[in-house]
């Protein structure tokens, strides 16, 4: 059925019977009894945080990634500032970003001291434009946070190449991607630092918790140091070595992720594959089912990569509908679907309009990308039943407000 032909039944916003009883969220984890046993099990140990569990974690993520260090984190947005101070990001830099991200991966930018740069987006992946970032690198820019939005990947080998001509790093902000791949390569595994977060929306969840990617042995070690205080050894290693001495090197922080959110994020590694298969055998439903809905612009997959689909942001022709964005939110969520905006474009934030000057216009295609833009329900756990409620309202909305 296409929009256009649907019948128009009363939408719940107007009165109507919701197309289900309770609210689907827009994401949502998953937790077994494995999981649970996992934590349980780490509670009894001799070690909360800082034990055994960290470094099995970081070991079994970096070999799932294929990259040959990983850096826990407490958080996602922990470990962008780790990776900001690992690059050297400080007073009088310039690091280049997207506008249409989650505020984190600027803010990090700005915990260093130094500048984020925004630079607009692609039409199609909403990704940074190579284009843009070129020709906003100056001389004192000293790292580009590409993001991979809704879990498809950056333009990493031209933000790469730019890197190389300037002697910039590359953070790819790749908090969405957990299990994409990059021209065969799994996401991780190719820019200079990579970032992932564990919140309980993402792929694999520890709670809270990130993870800090990368081949360079400098960054390791630093980022090691800057999640604990800038201290140059963990307690765990001194109890073993019967030492007592340890040394400050660094400004860091306690940004150390805890052996019990470690136990449970190795569990939740060993479903990371079926959940990740289950997401695109979302997306394929979706597309099926979208296919013939002229109101509705479904995100674009580049042939070079397997996105990872952690959001399933689509775009409004607002062309072919009576109603704005903020109405089809209301009517879909009346309609008991959790739909969420991804995102309001970071420079339109108060604090960066009041701190930078921004009026709105300077990134016109993200900024009306965010017009059109609503995040469907998408997530590992949704049922068939649950899919089929998400295409049934999107079909009652747009049908309803066809034009
Ligand atoms: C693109 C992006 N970057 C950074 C973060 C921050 O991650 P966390 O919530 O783990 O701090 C998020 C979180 O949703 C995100 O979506």
């Amino acid at each position: 059925m296409t929009a256009t032909a649907a019948i128009r039944q009363a939408l719940a916003l107007h009165g109507g019977t919701p197309v289900r009883p309770t609210l689907l969220p827009y994401g949502r984890q998953t937790i077994d009894e494995a999981d649970i046993q996992a934590v349980v099990d780490t509670l009894r140990s001799d070690w909360l945080t800082t034990g055994p569990k960290v470094n099995e974690f970081e070991e079994a993520f970096a070999a799932w990634v294929g990259v040959r260090h990983a850096v826990s984190f407490s958080s996602g947005t922990a470990a962008l500032h780790g990776a900001a101070f690992a690059a050297g990001l400080g007073a009088g830099d310039e690091a280049i970003t997207s506008p249409l991200t989650f505020a984190a991966t600027a803010n990090c930018i700005l915990y260093q001291g130094a500048k984020p740069v925004f630079a607009d987006v692609t039409p199609d992946t909403l990704n940074l434009d190579p284009e843009r970032v070129r020709s906003l690198v100056t001389s004192n820019t000293r790292a580009l946070l590409p993001v991979d939005y809704a879990g498809h990947p950056a333009e990493i080998e031209a933000m790469l190449e730019i890197a190389e001509r300037h002697g910039l790093t590359v953070i790819e902000d790749a908090c969405h991607a957990l299990g994409a791949k990059y021209r065969g390569r799994r996401v991780g595994s190719v820019s200079h630092m990579t970032v992932f977060s564990f919140h309980p929306v993402k792929h694999l969840t520890t709670g809270e918790g990130g993870m800090v990617t990368t081949d360079n042995a400098g960054f390791a070690e630093t980022l090691r140091k800057f999640r604990n205080h800038g201290i140059s050894s963990n307690a765990r290693d001194r109890q073993r070595e019967g030492q007592w001495h340890y040394e400050m090197v660094l400004l860091g922080f306690n940004y150390r992720l805890t052996d019990v959110a470690c136990a449970l994020g190795l569990q939740q590694l060993t479903k990371l594959e079926a959940n990740l298969a289950r997401r695109r055998e979302i997306a394929a439903q979706y597309t099926a089912a979208f296919r013939g809905m002229p109101e509705i612009l479904f995100p674009a997959a580049k042939n070079e990569v397997l996105p990872a689909w952690h959001l399933c942001p689509i775009r409004l022709d607002l062309q072919k509908l009576s109603a704005g964005r903020a109405e089809v939110f209301r009517a879909l969520r009346a309609e008991n679907i959790g739909v969420n905006v991804h995102y309001i474009p970071v420079h339109l934030h108060p604090y960066y309009k009041e701190r930078f000057g921004y009026r709105g216009g300077e990134f016109p295609v993200a900024e009306a990308a965010y017009e059109s833009l609503i995040s469907l329900p998408m997530f590992h756990g949704m049922s068939d039943g649950d899919v089929e409620d998400v295409v049934r309202a999107v079909e009652k909305v747009a049908g309803h407000y066809a034009r």
